[in-house]
């Protein structure tokens, strides 16, 4: 391996396959360690758990873009707070919560919990089973598939749409609108990017926003008009537009995660028959399994803070003004927090324990909703195809396998997984 000091995170290829010895390295030199571009690296458990849970030292202006924040002038002195309130409006993504601090962010992030009700959630799980046998009646009859494009991306976008009221009729316009009917592996949205048009979403807004604007014109028995007339804590109304992106930035945050997390899930199983059997026969044992899924590779592989505020981190001094990039993917391969933790193991005790979804007043929102969309398609995946294996004309054969994983420095996800099984009816 190359020295660590001579790779840069955001642009090396080969850390989109394997980022793992890389992280390994930056934290035997230390787990709080300065990368040549100035960005400070976390890879201890315990110490990104600390930048997560000091919001008076971090500010999470840059969460999403990290060093790639740009001021118009010098984050200069030991206390940078005033600089950061006074140019975040012009940052990127500076419209959503995952991007703001208090007291916006408690405000805008009590509007979305008023939304994911623990009915709420019971209701969207029923549907979850419902999605998940439609989605497998489309292709399990095959005994393969490119199980990204024909399960988890749709799956997964049309439980937030679910969760946030779409009506079932609507369902098939949704998918057709993200470009998920059908083989369509990738990126959601890239080609669109790619071709210089900026919000390739523009028909979600324009959908939310007039359901909103018609539920409060008329309001009515359904989740629509709960998310219409959800109020912020003082009892105000939002704006429509503040509704609609609250809605709409589901999509973002809840899609290619959740589903990057379902074909990981599946990739591991693949490799394991015995596994596949013995959850097959105890369902209980599903959730850890998905917690150890989350754990050995987290979707969200770095996240990112600005040092508002000269503090120390893990001992290590850390100026303000410094972007701090929390590796998750790393903190949850600490071998001082989990043992041997390159190994996947279906029953490790603490696997619950991980970062996947972040620490502190960020943390993801969406958890609950993710590991139930984990624990209903593995129950009906397992219910519904026998003896699944990994694709050796796709991925090569045991020993030499060979993945592709998406060219993004934030997500770690596969790009396809290729699958073959035995449909339930011919496994019996
Ligand atoms: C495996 C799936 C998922 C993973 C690994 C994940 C991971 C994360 C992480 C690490 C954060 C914290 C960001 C930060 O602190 O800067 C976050 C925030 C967030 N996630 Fe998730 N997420 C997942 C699924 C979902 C789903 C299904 C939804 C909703 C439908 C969702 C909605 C959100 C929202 C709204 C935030 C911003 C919260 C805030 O800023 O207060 N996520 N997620």
């Amino acid at each position: 391996m190359r020295d660590w000091r001579t790779i840069d995170f955001f642009s090396d290829k080969d850390l989109n396959e394997d980022p793992y010895p890389y992280f390994d390295e930056l934290r035997s030199v230390c787990p709080v360690v300065r990368l040549p571009n100035g960005v400070v690296a976390v890879t201890g458990f315990d110490e990104a758990s600390e930048v997560y849970l000091d919001g008076d030292d971090f500010s999470s202006c840059n969460a999403v873009i990290g060093p790639f924040a740009q001021f118009p002038v010098p984050l200069e002195g030991d206390d940078v707070t005033t600089l950061i309130e006074q140019h975040r409006d012009h940052l990127p993504m500076n419209e959503h919560m995952v991007t703001m601090d208090p007291p916006d962010h408690t405000r805008e992030r009590a509007l979305l919990m008023r939304l994911i009700t623990s009915r709420r959630l019971k209701e969207n799980e029923q549907f979850m089973y419902r999605l998940s046998d439609h989605l497998l009646d489309e292709f399990v009859g095959d005994g393969h598939c490119e199980f990204i494009s024909a399960y988890t991306q749709p799956f997964a976008m049309l439980v937030v749409a679910d969760l946030l009221g779409v009506p079932e009729s609507e369902h098939e316009l949704f998918r057709e609108g993200f470009g998920l009917m059908g083989s369509s592996p990738g990126m959601i949205g890239s080609k669109d990017f790619a071709g210089g048009n900026l919000n390739p979403l523009s028909w979600l807004d324009d959908w939310f926003a007039g359901y909103v604007e018609d539920r409060r014109r008329q309001p009515r028995q359904d989740v629509l008009t709960d998310l219409a007339l959800a109020t912020y804590p003082d009892g105000t109304l939002p704006e429509v537009t503040n509704v609609v992106r609250t809605a709409t930035f589901l999509f973002a945050a809840g899609q290619e995660t959740t589903a990057r997390l379902l074909a990981v899930a599946l990739k591991y199983l693949a490799e394991r028959p015995e596994l596949q059997d013995e959850l097959r026969a105890d369902n209980e044992r599903i959730p850890n399994f998905i917690e150890e899924a989350l754990r050995i590779e987290s979707p969200v592989k770095a996240d990112f803070r600005l040092t508002k505020r000269t503090t120390t981190v893990g001992g290590v001094d850390v100026e303000a003004g410094t972007p701090v990039m929390l590796l998750n993917g790393a903190a949850n391969r600490d071998p001082r927090r989990f043992e041997c933790p390159a190994e996947f193991r279906a029953d490790r005790p603490n696997s619950r324990a991980h970062m996947a979804f972040g620490r502190g007043n960020h943390t993801c929102p969406g958890g609950p909703l993710a590991r139930a969309e984990g624990r209903v398609s593995l129950e009906r995946i397992l219910g519904r195809m026998h003896d699944i294996r990994l694709s050796e004309e796709h991925h090569g054969p045991p020993g030499s396998r060979r993945f592709r994983y998406e060219p993004t420095w934030v997500l770690r996800g596969l790009s396809r997984l290729y699958l073959e099984f035995t449909p339930e009816e011919a496994g019996r």
